[in-house]
C-alpha cells in the first residue's frame, strides 16, 4: 500500500469549503486520477463538525463518505445506459445520523451483529457490554453496545493507494469501551478502485484479549435509494448453511442446511420470492435476517454473493475474507426519512454485512473472534459493481 504523506507530497488547493486533494505522485506517473474532496457535513449536538469525503474513479464510480460513524453516506453507481443513481440508503447531513439512523452505511464494531444476554466469558472473566436491542424479555448488545463505532468520530487521512483515491480512517476505543476489554486501535481503509469497486479493508490491534467483529452496515437498494422495495433484486449466495437463530435472532448454536428451504440462494432467487413461506426461521427474522455460512478457506477473499436488479441492469458483487455474511432484508425499516426527500420503507435496502457469526464469544464451535495482544485482526470487503 503507498500511503504519501498528503500535506507534503501533494497539492491541496482551498476551493470556497471544498478542499481537493490531488496525489501528485499519481500526476507525476501520469496516472488519471480523480482528485479526493473534502467538504463540511454539518455537525454534531455537541457542535463537533463532521466531513463528507469524496472518492471518485474515471467512470463516474463514487463514494462519499463521512468521519462520523465511518459511515458510507452516498454510492453513485451507472446503470446499463450509464445513467447515475446512488444505490445506498443515507441522511444528507451527519445531524440525522445519531437519532435516526439504522446504521445506515456504518462501519460497525466491536461486536457487529449480536451477543446473547449475559454477555461473553473469556480467559475466567465475564464481561457485560450494555443491553441494547430486542424484547424486555431477551435483550442483547447490537453491533457493539449503546455506543457502538457507527456512532463516533474517526480521524480521517485521504491517501491514494496504486493511484487509487482511499480514505483511512482510525479510532481508538478505549479499554472497557461499551463493557469490552483492551484498548483497541482500529484502522479502516476505504478505496475506490478503476473497477467500480469499493474495498474496505478493516486491521485492529488490542492490548488485552477482546472479541472483534467489524463489518459495513450499507443498506442497497440497486435501482437508486427510495426508489421502492429490494424483493425485486435477484440475489446469489454461495453457502449451504446459515446458523439458525431463537426468536430473538441469537444463534442456537446449530447449523441448518439451506437445502429445500427459502434460505437456498445458490442458484440465483429474487428476495421477495420466498420471503413470505411459512418458514420459523422466516418468521423469527420477520424476513432474512441470518448468517450465511460461506464455504471457502478461511481468511481467503472470495465472490461469495451476487445480487442484480434486472430492469437498471446493475449489478453488485460480494468478495471477503470473511467466514460468514449477515443477509438483512430490512425488516425494520420503516418509514425514515432519508436523502432527497426519500422514505425509506419496509424492505426498502439490503444489507450484505460480511463478518464471523453472531454470538461467536459464548460458542466455542464457531470460528473464533478473539483477538489477542500480539495478533493484528485483518479482513477484507470488496463490493464490486457492474452492469449486464
Ligand atoms: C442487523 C441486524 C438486524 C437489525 C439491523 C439494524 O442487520 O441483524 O436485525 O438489527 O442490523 O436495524
Amino acid at each position: 500500500m503507498r500511503t504519501p504523506p498528503i500535506p507534503r507530497k501533494s497539492r491541496r488547493t482551498q476551493w470556497g469549503a471544498l478542499m481537493l486533494i490531488t496525489a501528485a505522485s499519481t500526476l507525476a506517473a501520469g496516472i488519471q486520477s480523480l482528485p479526493i474532496t473534502v467538504k463540511p457535513f454539518g455537525k454534531l449536538q455537541d457542535g463537533t463538525p463532521a466531513h463528507l469525503y469524496t472518492l471518485q474513479n474515471a467512470a463516474g464510480f463514487r463514494a462519499d463518505i463521512t468521519d462520523f460513524g465511518g459511515t458510507v453516506v452516498n454510492l453513485f453507481v451507472p446503470d446499463k445506459h450509464g445513467a447515475l443513481a446512488d444505490v445506498s440508503l443515507g441522511f444528507e447531513s451527519v445531524e440525522d445520523y445519531p437519532t435516526k439512523s439504522a446504521y445506515f452505511g456504518a462501519t460497525i464494531g466491536r461486536y457487529g451483529n449480536r451477543i446473547g444476554a449475559n454477555g461473553f466469558m473469556l480467559d475466567g472473566k465475564t464481561y457485560t457490554p450494555p443491553l441494547n436491542s430486542g424484547p424486555p424479555e431477551a435483550r442483547c448488545t447490537l453491533h457493539g453496545g449503546t455506543v457502538g463505532f457507527d456512532k463516533v468520530m474517526w480521524r480521517a487521512r485521504p491517501v491514494f493507494i496504486d493511484g487509487d483515491p482511499a480514505l483511512v480512517l482510525e479510532y481508538t476505543s478505549p479499554d472497557g469501551d461499551q463493557g469490552f476489554p483492551g484498548t483497541l486501535s482500529v484502522e479502516v481503509t476505504y478505496r475506490v478502485t478503476a473497477n467500480n469497486e469499493l474495498r474496505i479493508n478493516y486491521r485492529a490491534t488490542t492490548d488485552k484479549p477482546t472479541p472483534v467483529n467489524l463489518t459495513n452496515h450499507t443498506y442497497f437498494n440497486l435501482k437508486g435509494e427510495g426508489a421502492g422495495t429490494v424483493l425485486d433484486h435477484v440475489l446469489t449466495i454461495r453457502a449451504s448453511k446459515i446458523t439458525p437463530v431463537d426468536p430473538h435472532l441469537i444463534p442456537t448454536g446449530e447449523y441448518l442446511s439451506v437445502a429445500g428451504t427459502p434460505f437456498d440462494f445458490n442458484t440465483p432467487h429474487a428476495v421477495g420470492a420466498r420471503i413470505g413461506d411459512d418458514h420459523e426461521q422466516i418468521k423469527f427474522g420477520g424476513g432474512y435476517d441470518h448468517n450465511w455460512v460461506l464455504e471457502k478457506p478461511d481468511g481467503e477473499l472470495a465472490l461469495i454473493a451476487t445480487l442484480h436488479e434486472p430492469r437498471s441492469g446493475r449489478f453488485m458483487e460480494v468478495l471477503t475474507t470473511e467466514p460468514g455474511m449477515q443477509f438483512y432484508s430490512g425488516n425494520f425499516l420503516n418509514g425514515t426519512k432519508g436523502k432527497s426527500g426519500h422514505t425509506y420503507d419496509k424492505r426498502g435496502g439490503l444489507c450484505l454485512e460480511t463478518q464471523h457469526y453472531p454470538d461467536s464469544p459464548n460458542r466455542p464451535e464457531f470460528p473464533s473472534t478473539i483477538l489477542r495482544p500480539g495478533e493484528t485482526y485483518a479482513s477484507t470487503t470488496i463490493y464490486r459493481f457492474g452492469v449486464r
